[in-house]
């Protein structure tokens, strides 16, 4: 048991093994091997005291081998000079865009109001962008949003200047009564500055039942309106011009920065316009297959692009699509 515990290092430990271990040579297995010449009663007691000492010179030659790799664990955390104690590297990982937190936070408001979430094509008929929405060819509202026209055999493709072509594919696809939203990317031809982009997203809502008032209207805004900025928002509506809306209306919150006093944000009206919305056209009911009479709904707009941007103070709007690593990384 000395040699054992005097063995430094698992070379020396080795050698003792061998020396009392070793097959042909082991001393102790020499004992053992030479038992069988003993008389029955010397067996027994030398049997027994040979088994013991086995165990135990086992037992410690194990423990030593562990001390020893210990040991030369610590040695080499020595030579590379590493300092448990400082901080790990960070691994860079992905991260949500802004946009995308808060179109999932919009979700989880209308699916708690049992609304479902569509999506539909970005490249868009001209029928379900505009006629369907009870904007014929040559009226003048189609120059209310400037569109990209694909070259395609007819021409009747679009980039879709708003998610509202979604309204008449869901009721087509889906009947009422329905509650949905479709969040989604809208394109215009516009020129660029810090408030006009090319392409941004928007969230569109419709819902169609028996009995559909302006009053459930304002219920489900101002119960979206609390989830987003986690407080009661005072409304109020104006009337707005969309074909695809009879009434149509701009919703406006209070300010919230200066709370309805006037300031700068709100250009000293105590008022931002934040969503149109209406209840639908009969005539987009009809595109959808729905029965007019005994149906009704609302539907209405929201710009999550401008939301993300007064939500978290973004004061151009091409930072978004930008893909500047130093302002995705903010968020
Ligand atoms: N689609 C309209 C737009 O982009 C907004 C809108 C949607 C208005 C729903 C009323 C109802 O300008």
């Amino acid at each position: 048991m000395k040699e054992i515990e005097k063995a430094v290092n698992s070379k020396k430990l080795g050698e003792v093994e061998q020396k009392y271990f070793g097959r042909k040579k082991g001393l102790l297995n020499d004992v053992l091997k030479k038992l069988k010449d003993l008389s029955n009663q010397e067996k027994k007691k030398i049997g027994k005291l040979a088994n013991q000492v086995k165990n135990e010179l086992t037992q410690q030659i194990k423990e030593q081998k562990e001390i020893l790799q210990k040991k030369q664990i610590e040695k080499s955390i020595q030579k590379q000079d590493l300092d448990i104690t400082r901080p790990g590297k960070v691994a860079k990982s992905g991260r949500l865009s802004p946009l995308s937190k808060v179109q999932y936070e919009l979700e989880d408001i209308f699916r708690s109001l049992g609304f479902v979430i569509l999506d539909g094509p970005e490249m868009e008929s001209d029928y379900y962008n505009f006629e369907a929405l009870n904007i014929p060819a040559d009226h003048p509202a189609r120059d209310m949003q400037d569109t990209f026209y694909v070259k395609d055999q007819n021409n009747k493709l679009v980039l879709r200047t708003h998610t509202s072509p979604v309204q008449v594919r869901a009721m087509l696809e889906h009947g009422a009564p329905i509650r949905a939203v479709v969040p989604g990317r809208v394109f215009r031809y516009e020129a660029l500055d810090a408030s006009h982009e090319n392409t941004f997203n928007q969230l569109e809502g419709i819902m169609i039942d028996e009995n559909v008032s302006i009053a459930n209207l304002i219920a489900v805004m101002k119960t979206l309106l609390k989830g987003i900025f986690k407080k009661p928002v005072k409304v109020r509506l104006r009337p707005g011009y969309f074909p695809f809306v009879e009434p149509g209306f701009e919703l406006d919150i209070n300010c919230l920065i200066c709370g309805g006093r006037g300031c700068s944000v709100c250009k000293q009206t105590g008022w931002l316009e934040l969503l149109p919305c209406g209840m639908i056209h009969p005539n987009v009911l009809k595109a959808g297959g729905i029965d007019s009479e005994k149906y009704s709904g609302f539907a209405f707009g929201l710009g999550l692009t401008r939301l993300v941007m007064m939500r978290y103070g973004i004061d151009d709007i091409r930072h978004i699509n930008s893909a500047d690593l130093r302002f995705v990384r903010q968020f």
